[in-house]
Parts: structure tokens; C-alpha cells; sequence
């Protein structure tokens, strides 16, 4: 595409986020961009905008030689998958938010990429507003990028806040979620972590070079959390929240996992309340770096949107730089994590499986204890998140080998043992 041309764009899926990015490109001239057409699947719905922008035929937009870039905010994935690589074939430039279709098609993707010498964008897929794919691409090499941790789920963000600090039940701050445009049309895909996790598969392709089948990555959400925990984690001074996190191991493999965790109440994660996300980034000389915005909603995801179009209109393109400039990294499972779990009943918990214990309590309704445990176990099993068990990490949570013989003795001297 030439610098500064026309973008003459093809929209797919008025929803939250599609009419979103139609409002926000009204209010956006100076963007030289304009929508021709959208597609929708229900021709019938009312629309806020005038019924001859619709058509329920995708060829429309995907054979119109007019229209040179098309973004897809639709929620099948399938869908989504089909009318991307049609888009990128036919010549066109492609935004998208669809992260799940993202996370599940990343290698298609990038083959389709290479193929077509097309741009395909997707700023707004993971943490919206904050502008962590274009960062984490350009600006840290490869060596130096020694951790990230990160809020990426808006609507399990928003439910804990809601419940633990306002009191709401659950489902209540669910459906608050849902009514303000921020959880996915199947919830569980937000509470049970699966959104987070998809998010996070393409994060550590751009941070990493990891490419990685989201399945394969340890993940869970935050519906086992019990107010029993949340009385825990005030009793400790910290906070709980749903964290996404990557660490370069000193062998050079990398650790990644989407769980509960414990943050510390100055820290920088636990500042990011409600639909918010946030991302730390520890790299070797800079220390830590804070990323902070909204990570759900209408606007906050049609601005990296409008931000995905203008770049196109300089032929900005992912090159994918921890992928093919450098040696990409690999995930590892051996490494071992400090946790906490809460369960109704011992016969629940392999305590053999645990290397060592720093804490249990055995009250009459909920019991937990604290203790470390090898990632393959959390990797190989799912006791820890069946039969209403809750696992959350401690802060820190990663422990490489040197550390462990410290931790395992400190443990023995704790139960008078040694
Ligand atoms: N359901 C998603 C969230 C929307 O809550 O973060 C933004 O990707």
C-alpha cells in the first residue's frame, strides 16, 4: 500500500467493538479513512448507522477492489480465521481483534504473512488500549527482556475488584462486566482463564519467539477463588489477581503460565484495578517498566485499532523479530513454584507432591497450605483445580534450582524437624 493513500476499509462485526471503531473513525478525519461496507450476520438488527453500510455477503468486502483493508472484529474464530486469510490472499490489509482466532491460527498466520508480503495487525487483541504487541516488537531485544508480568483480562479484573473491594457477589460483578461491554459473549472464556491464556500465546511470540499452542501453556482463571482466600491474602497484605507471566530462566529457557497469584500491595499490579490491565516489563539495564490502560471496552479497543490503521498507512508490518532475526527462546516446565492451596478436604491434595511446605491450616471449612511444588506436576495434573481446589502463587513465585535446597531446609527447621 503507498504512504498517506485513501484507506478504504471493510468492517466485519458491529458489536461492541465494531461499532466502536465506526463512532471513533467519525470522530477521526484527519485518519483519511473511511468504511465502505460492513458485514454483519443479522441483516434484520437495528443499527445505529445507515442500513446501506450492511451486507450479510463477506464477498462484498472481500472481492471489492476498492476496498484495501479490512478489519475483523467478529466473534467465531473459525469465522474470523476464513475471512482473514481470504482478506490477506485477495491483496488486502487486515486488523484484527479476534484474539482467540489469533492464538489458535498463529503459525497459518505467520506462513500467510510470509506468503502475501500483507500486513496483519492486531494491536487491539491483547491489553486494548495498551500498545504492548508494537513495544515488546520494536523496542526490547531480544537478550535483554528478563521478565514480563501482566493483568490481560479486563472482565476477571473487573469481578475480582468488584467483589473484593465492593463486596459484590460473583455473579453480580459478572453481569456488571457483561452489561458494560467487557466480557467475552461466552463468559467463561474470560473467568476461566482462556482468554488470558490466548492473549498470552501471541504476547510470547512478539516478546520471545515462543510459538506456542495455548493448550500447551499451564493457565487458569479465577472462578475457584473463594472469599476464604480473600480473607488469606488481607491477612498477608497482599492482593489477588489473574496474572500472566513470562521469566527467562538463568539456562536461557523460558517459564509462562497464566494463574492466580498474590501481588504485594505496593506493587505495581495491584494498582490495576477493575477493566484495567497492566504489564510489568523487567529487562536487564532499564529495570522495571509500567504499562497501564484500559484493557476492555469500546473506545479503549477501537483507539489500537485506529492506531493498527495509521499504521498501515506507512506499511507498518510485525517482522516478528524474536521469531526469525533472532534464536527464539523455549518454554520450559522445569522449574519449580512457590503456591498456595485452599481445598475442603485433605484427600484432595498429593502432599507427597509438594517439595516442600512453609504453612498449613487446618480449620473445620476451608484448609490451606503453602509450600513448593515442580511445574510438570501443575503441567501433568489437574487436582489443583478440580474438586473446588484454589491455587494461587506466591509473589515471586518462580524458583530456579539453587534456590530450592535453601527453601526445602528452611521448611524442616519450620517443623522442628532439623
Ligand atoms: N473479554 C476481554 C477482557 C475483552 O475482559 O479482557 C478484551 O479483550
Amino acid at each position: 500500500m503507498e504512504a498517506h493513500k485513501q484507506l478504504t476499509i471493510g468492517l466485519f462485526g458491529f458489536g461492541v467493538v465494531g461499532e466502536g471503531v465506526y463512532k471513533v473513525l467519525q470522530q477521526t478525519p484527519s485518519l483519511k479513512a473511511s468504511i465502505k461496507k460492513v458485514c454483519i450476520k443479522n441483516p434484520e438488527k437495528k443499527r445505529d448507522a445507515s442500513q446501506e453500510l450492511f451486507t450479510a455477503d463477506k464477498n462484498d468486502l472481500l472481492s471489492d477492489p476498492d476496498i484495501n483493508v479490512i478489519i475483523e472484529v467478529i466473534n467465531d474464530s473459525e469465522a474470523a480465521f476464513e475471512i482473514v486469510s481470504t482478506a490477506l490472499s485477495n491483496g488486502k490489509s487486515v486488523v484484527s481483534a479476534s484474539k482467540k482466532m489469533i492464538a489458535e491460527y498463529l503459525p497459518e498466520l505467520l506462513e500467510l504473512q510470509k506468503q502475501t508480503g500483507e500486513s496483519l495487525l492486531y494491536e487491539s487483541a491483547a491489553c486494548a488500549s495498551i500498545p504492548v504487541i508494537r513495544n515488546l516488537e520494536e523496542y526490547y531485544d531480544n537478550d535483554l527482556l528478563y521478565s514480563i508480568r501482566a493483568i490481560v483480562n479486563g472482565s476477571t479484573n473487573f469481578i475480582l475488584t468488584k467483589m473484593f473491594e465492593e463486596k459484590l457477589e460473583f455473579q453480580e460483578a459478572l453481569l456488571l462486566a457483561q452489561q458494560l461491554g467487557f466480557a467475552e459473549s461466552d463468559p467463561k472464556l474470560d473467568v476461566e482463564g482462556f482468554d488470558a491464556v490466548n492473549k498470552w500465546t501471541f504476547l510470547l511470540t512478539h516478546a520471545y519467539g515462543i510459538i506456542e499452542r495455548p493448550e500447551n501453556i499451564v493457565f487458569n482463571g479465577i472462578q475457584n477463588i473463594q472469599s476464604a482466600d480473600a480473607a488469606v491474602s488481607k491477612e498477608k497484605n497482599f492482593d489477588i489477581k489473574l496474572v500472566a507471566q513470562a521469566k527467562k530462566l538463568q539456562n536461557g529457557k523460558v517459564a509462562a503460565f497464566v494463574l492466580p497469584q498474590f501481588v504485594k500491595l505496593d506493587g505495581h499490579l495491584a494498582f490495576v484495578k477493575n477493566e484495567y490491565n497492566g504489564v510489568v516489563i523487567e529487562s536487564s539495564f532499564a529495570d522495571k517498566q509500567f504499562f497501564y490502560g484500559k484493557g476492555a471496552g469500546s473506545f479503549p479497543t477501537a483507539s489500537a485499532i485506529l492506531s493498527d490503521l495509521s499504521a498501515l498507512r506507512y506499511q507498518y508490518k510485525y517482522e516478528y523479530k524474536k521469531l526469525y532475526h533472532h534464536t527464539p527462546h523455549q518454554l520450559t516446565n522445569d522449574f519449580h513454584v512457590k503456591v498456595y492451596v485452599s481445598f475442603d478436604d485433605w484427600k484432595y491434595i498429593p502432599r507427597e507432591k509438594f517439595e516442600w511446605i512453609d504453612e498449613w491450616h487446618a480449620g473445620s471449612a476451608r484448609k490451606y497450605l503453602v509450600g513448593g511444588i515442580h511445574f510438570n506436576e501443575l503441567k501433568q495434573n489437574t487436582w489443583w483445580k478440580d474438586n473446588n481446589t484454589s491455587l494461587i502463587l506466591l509473589p515471586e513465585a518462580v524458583v530456579e534450582d539453587m534456590e530450592i535446597r535453601k527453601l526445602k531446609k528452611k521448611s524442616l527447621e519450620l517443623a522442628g524437624i532439623v
